[in-house]
C-alpha cells in the first residue's frame, strides 16, 4: 500500500480505548483460525501491548502481562507474552518481529524471564529470536495444589534474563481459567 505509513506503537491496556480493544480482539480472531475463547483474550489484557498500525488499520498485535513462574524453589517475575497475531495478508514483512523487538525491551526492563505458549506454526519464529524450548516438567498451581501440564510440554518457550534458569527443572505457572499456559 504505497504511501501508507506503518507504524508500531505500545501502550498499557488501561490507555486503549474500548473500540481499539474491540480491533485487537477482531485482529486476534482472524489470526488465529479457531478464533480465541474469552478466556484467552483476557489473558492479553493487564499488559504492555504492541500494536502495527497501517494507516488506520490494525494489522498486527501483541501483549506482555505479568505472571509468577515457579521454579528452582523461586517465583520468578514472568513477562508473559499473549495474543500474537499478523494479519493474514501482511506477514512476512517484519510486523512479528517488531512487536517482538518492543516486547523484549519490556522484558529485559522488567521482568526476570520472558515466557510464552507457542503454537506449532510459530515454534521456530520464536526460537529464531533466541527463546529457549523449556525441556523440563510443566505443572500449575491450581487451586487443589501443583498439577502436571503434560499436554503443554513441548510448546513452552522461556527468555532467560535477569536470573539462570535450569530448563530441564520442573515449570510451574500460577493459576487462571482457561488454558494455564
Ligand atoms: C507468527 C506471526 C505473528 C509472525 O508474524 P510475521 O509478521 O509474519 O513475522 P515476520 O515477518 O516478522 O518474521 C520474522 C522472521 O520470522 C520468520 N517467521 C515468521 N513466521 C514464522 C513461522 N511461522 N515459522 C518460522 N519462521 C517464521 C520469518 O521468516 C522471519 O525470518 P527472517 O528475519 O529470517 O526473514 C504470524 O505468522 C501470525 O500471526 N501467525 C498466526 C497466529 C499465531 O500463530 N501466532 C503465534 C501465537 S504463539
Amino acid at each position: 500500500m504505497t504511501g501508507t505509513v506503518t507504524e508500531l506503537r505500545t501502550a498499557h491496556t488501561a490507555d486503549l480505548p474500548v473500540a481499539t480493544l474491540a480491533e485487537v480482539r477482531a485482529l486476534l480472531d482472524a489470526a488465529f483460525g479457531d478464533g480465541l475463547t474469552d478466556d484467552d483474550w483476557e489473558h492479553a489484557l493487564g499488559g504492555v501491548h504492541a500494536l502495527v498500525w497501517e494507516g488506520a488499520e490494525l494489522i498486527g498485535h501483541a501483549s506482555v502481562i505479568q505472571r509468577r513462574l515457579l521454579t528452582g524453589g523461586r517465583a520468578l517475575r514472568a513477562g508473559y507474552v499473549e495474543g500474537v497475531g499478523v494479519r493474514a495478508d501482511r506477514r512476512g514483512r517484519g510486523h512479528g518481529a517488531a512487536m517482538m523487538d518492543a516486547l523484549e525491551r519490556v522484558l529485559r526492563g522488567a521482568y526476570d524471564l520472558g515466557a510464552l505458549g507457542a503454537t506449532d506454526a510459530a515454534a521456530a519464529f520464536y526460537a529464531s529470536r533466541g527463546w529457549q524450548l523449556w525441556q523440563g516438567r510443566a505443572s500449575a498451581l491450581t487451586p487443589a495444589g501443583i498439577q502436571p501440564t503434560p499436554d503443554e510440554e513441548g510448546c513452552i518457550f522461556v527468555l532467560p534474563l535477569a536470573v539462570p534458569l535450569d530448563l530441564s527443572s520442573e515449570l510451574t505457572c500460577d493459576w487462571r481459567d482457561g488454558d494455564v499456559w
